[in-house]
């Protein structure tokens, strides 16, 4: 078979990266994937199961920070587009412990831009067309009032550890683009639910929680707004973007749907009562919720306007929230083993019992 695309996915074992390597596998069987992860904490190889390495799958262990490593990647896997998911992304230990953030989304965003541009803009590059497509979060814009929403144009203004480290590596892949013309492509997305996500944030946070009989932790008045995508539209946007937008072009992503925090966690609460019946309290599970001490320098509101991405590419969220929400809450009763391994530890012997 002829490869048509190398693509280089960073971050492939985690949330995200996991649902994208999937969606090119089923749809892209021309394309040749190499998933590179460290895995960390948040990465978990049997968010892959059932995929065989092969002519169209390799999976490589590695730190996007060793710069080497990178640039013999690139050499040995003529990668011709890389898609880079890998960062440290939660909120909450952006906040008790930053440095990782620091490294791997600065640092190792840099390591992979001039493994790329060493590879891409040299004379012995014979390969396709190449692109770095810069996987990115609507957190660097900072914090909404009630009114007003993202656009591509509106000034940076992160305000966590995590969000300015993200905002610094848009800045640098920006700064590739104008400084040597390296083609890359950056999407700005808002915040994902769906299949594989780590129980370390909201949603299957709340799944875990209910299911077990434990407190709902709520931030301060549970009145923060996030703007959901289902991730399988999240995925899409990015070939999307990866496939046809205009080289040195940011794109948001967003799902055009608000939804305050309670909102959100009422709904996952109600859904599970009315899939499982009430729990043995004889209490619906809302009744868990607990409002806690809020997160430091929480942003209140975040909402994208995802206009320009439709005008100029077609794509547009299909999953609406409530459809959304349903298949998440099936997909998380119908892979309980994953969650308990995720809680208790166990995924992390996964890959010792695959590699070696
Ligand atoms: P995640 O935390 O679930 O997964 C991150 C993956 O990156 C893990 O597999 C981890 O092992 C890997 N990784 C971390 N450090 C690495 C390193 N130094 N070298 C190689 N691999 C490393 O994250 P996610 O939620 O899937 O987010 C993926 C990307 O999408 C991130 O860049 C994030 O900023 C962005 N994003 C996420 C959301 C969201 O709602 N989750 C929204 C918008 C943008
Ligand atoms: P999270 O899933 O961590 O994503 P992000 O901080 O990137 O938006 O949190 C989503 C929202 O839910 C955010 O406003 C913080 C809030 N939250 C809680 O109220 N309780 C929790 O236990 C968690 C993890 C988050």
């Amino acid at each position: 078979m002829e490869i048509e695309r190398r693509v280089l996915v960073t971050g492939g074992c985690g949330f995200i990266g996991a649902n994208f390597v999937r969606l090119l596998l089923e749809e892209h069987p021309t394309w040749r994937v190499i998933n590179l992860d460290k895995l960390t904490y948040a990465g978990n190889l049997q968010n892959l199961t059932g995929i065989e390495e092969g002519e169209c799958y390799r999976f490589v262990k590695e730190d996007i920070c060793d710069a080497p490593a990178m640039d013999e990647l690139f050499a040995a896997e003529r990668i011709d587009s890389v898609v880079h998911f890998a960062a440290e992304s939660h909120v909450d230990r952006s906040i008790t412990g930053p440095a990782a953030f620091i490294q791997t989304n600065i640092v190792g965003t840099f390591s992979l831009l001039e493994a790329a541009r060493k590879s891409w803009l040299g004379e012995s590059w014979h390969g396709n067309d190449p692109r770095f497509l810069h996987v990115s979060t609507d957190e660097v814009y900072g914090s909404l009032g009630e009114t007003g929403m993202f656009t591509e144009t509106t000034p940076f203004d992160p305000r966590s550890p995590y969000s300015a480290s993200k905002a610094s590596s848009d800045h640098l892949v920006n700064a590739y683009f104008h400084t040597y013309g390296l083609p890359i492509l950056i999407t700005n997305c808002s915040n994902n639910y769906g299949p594989y996500q780590f129980p370390e944030k909201l949603i299957p946070l709340v799944f875990h929680n209910a299911m077990t009989g434990k407190a709902l932790p709520i931030y301060g008045d549970g009145k923060y707004v996030r703007d959901w995508l289902y991730v399988k539209d999240h995925c899409e946007a990015i070939v999307e973007v990866l496939t046809k937008g205009n080289i040195g072009q940011s794109y948001n992503i967003g799902g055009n749907n608000e939804k305050q925090n309670l909102e959100v966690v009422t709904l996952i609460c109600d859904t599970l009562d009315k899939k499982l019946g009430l729990p043995e309290s004889g209490e619906p599970r809302r009744s868990l919720i607990r409002f806690v001490k809020d997160r430091l320098g929480h942003d209140r509101r975040y909402a994208i306007d995802a206009s320009f991405i439709k005008e100029q590419l077609g794509w547009e969220p299909k999953v609406t929230f409530e459809v959304g929400v349903e298949k998440t809450v099936d997909w998380y009763l119908a892979n309980q083993d994953w969650v308990a391994s995720v809680i208790d530890g166990s995924y992390r012997e996964y890959y010792k019992k695959m590699y070696n």
